[in-house]
């Protein structure tokens, strides 16, 4: 028995089957709602090109350093996100970054599951065919339709408040790592798909050229600490639940490699995106910066005006659907996780119990838009930078060399990795995260 299960917790967590699975899991909770309707709309607000090139230092200085400490960390203790800093430090007061995680993927969950009702809603739209020939002003309509009334809100954020439960009550291989591996392939697949029909659209050229051609004179130092906060929602960090994800993770995965892999797919899933959404904005000339309403609202309206429209919005709103469910699930994971290794709650009784609460505090984000809205802003302005801040400076600061050294070697890494990452996590990172919260909180 090796000195890592002798260590393990007695009951039975789960795990991954393999580091292939570990990663896809890592990379569907990266990729979701904040890839394909974020990334795009912000990218065209901060020059394009100018704002890829920055948000990819971004990933590549701060996101991947900090991912990498949150996999160590959950590998090191295979424990949830509260365990795992108690085992590593027992009785300090580093315990409370693992609440502040827990409770961070509480309130995410309860409106990014009303968010994913709205997705649900407009696969369910697309279904039906309700775009084509539509005027646009009808399609446009449809959103705020949506949006003042309740009871379909509602309605939806049933349902993908269940598929959710569902997924992740069948444990980490049979349910979560399964889950993975049938939506993320389908998504890419429904990508590619969408992306060969939108390069051929007559705005093809004029929506890669926003994306992509370099406008340095609308990058500012906002759009700077923009990118930086985008990274952080995108990859899913500050919160642990890539904690969660590496502890179930045995043995001598090289995690550093891992989270390139993420790293590396989000960052594309987002641009691939952003290559489908704007040549058809730019074919039919609506407002490629409409913001929050773009891809509920601009887009839907070039669905009804394409050919074969009403097959392109469900392939979209597919793949939209797969994208949410990823990173919902490992949302909700976190909770769940605290609760079977600390109270020992069975997974299915924990899954639909703390579901059914989540869903329930999930209800005035969908009667009450701007209810949704100050979660979002607390979440992401607030709880996320500090939960990062915390992560690096505890995995820089509080663990030792050593101990950051052998978790870190185990995986076949030699010096210079570990040296670069090393520094990352110690001065750049902290650094990076304390000036986005500071600006977030007005201060400049
Ligand atoms: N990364 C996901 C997205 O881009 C959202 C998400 C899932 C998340 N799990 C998270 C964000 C944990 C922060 C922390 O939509």
């Amino acid at each position: 028995m090796s000195q890592r299960e002798a260590t393990s917790h007695p009951i039975e967590r789960g795990n991954w089957s393999s580091v292939l699975g570990f990663t896809l899991a890592a990379i569907g909770s990266a990729i979701g709602l904040g890839n394909v309707w974020r990334f795009p709309y912000i990218t065209g607000k901060y020059g394009g090109g100018a704002f890829v090139l920055v948000y990819i230092g971004c990933v590549l200085a701060v996101g991947i350093p900090i991912m990498l400490a949150e996999f160590l960390i959950g590998r090191k203790t295979q424990r949830n996100c509260v365990g795992a800093f108690q085992k590593l430090r027992p009785g300090s007061p580093w315990v409370v970054t693992g609440w502040l995680g827990v409770i961070t993927g509480f309130v995410i969950l309860s409106y990014y599951s009303v968010v994913g009702g709205w997705v649900l809603h407009y696969a369910f739209l697309s279904l039906k065919n309700s775009f084509t020939d539509r005027p646009p002003e009808e399609v446009s309509a449809m959103f705020s339709g949506l949006l003042g009334s309740p009871f379909l809100q509602i309605f939806w954020h049933t349902i993908f408040m269940l598929l959710t439960i569902i997924i992740v009550a069948r444990g980490i291989y049979g349910g979560i790592e399964r889950g993975n591996k049938i939506m993320m392939p389908a998504l890419f697949l429904l990508l590619c798909g969408l992306l060969v029909y939108a390069l051929q659209s007559d705005g093809a050229k004029a929506g890669l050229d926003f994306l992509l051609s370099p406008r340095w004179d609308q990058m500012s130092p906002t759009g700077v600490l923009e990118a930086l906060g985008q990274a952080f929602f995108s990859l899913s960090l500050g919160m642990g639940a890539m904690i969660t994800y590496g502890s179930y993770l045995r043995g001598e995965a090289n995690l550093f490699r891992s989270s390139f892999y993420v790293a590396i797919g989000d960052t594309l899933i987002a641009i691939l995106a952003g290559f489908v959404i704007f040549p058809l904005v730019f074919t039919f000339n609506l407002e490629p910066s409409a913001g929050p309403g773009l891809i509920f609202q601009t887009l839907p309206v070039a669905f009804s005006q394409l050919p074969a429209g009403g097959l392109v919005a469900l392939a979209f709103f597919s793949l939209l659907t797969f994208a949410a469910l990823t990173s919902a699930i490992s949302l909700l994971e976190v909770v769940v996780a605290y609760f079977i290794d600390e109270k020992r709650w069975g997974r299915t009784k924990t899954a639909w119990l703390i579901g059914g609460i989540i869903f329930l505090c999930g209800i005035p984000s969908a009667v009450w838009g701007y209810f949704l809205g100050l979660m979002d802003q607390i979440a992401t302005n607030y709880l996320l930078p500090i939960g990062a801040l915390l992560i690096a400076i505890f995995t820089g600061w509080v663990l030792t060399h050593s101990e950051r050294r052998s978790e870190f070697e185990s995986g076949e890494i030699r010096a210079l990795p570990y040296l670069s990452w090393s520094f990352l996590i110690r001065f750049v990172s902290p650094v990076a995260v304390a000036i986005i919260f500071i600006y977030k909180l007005g201060i400049f």
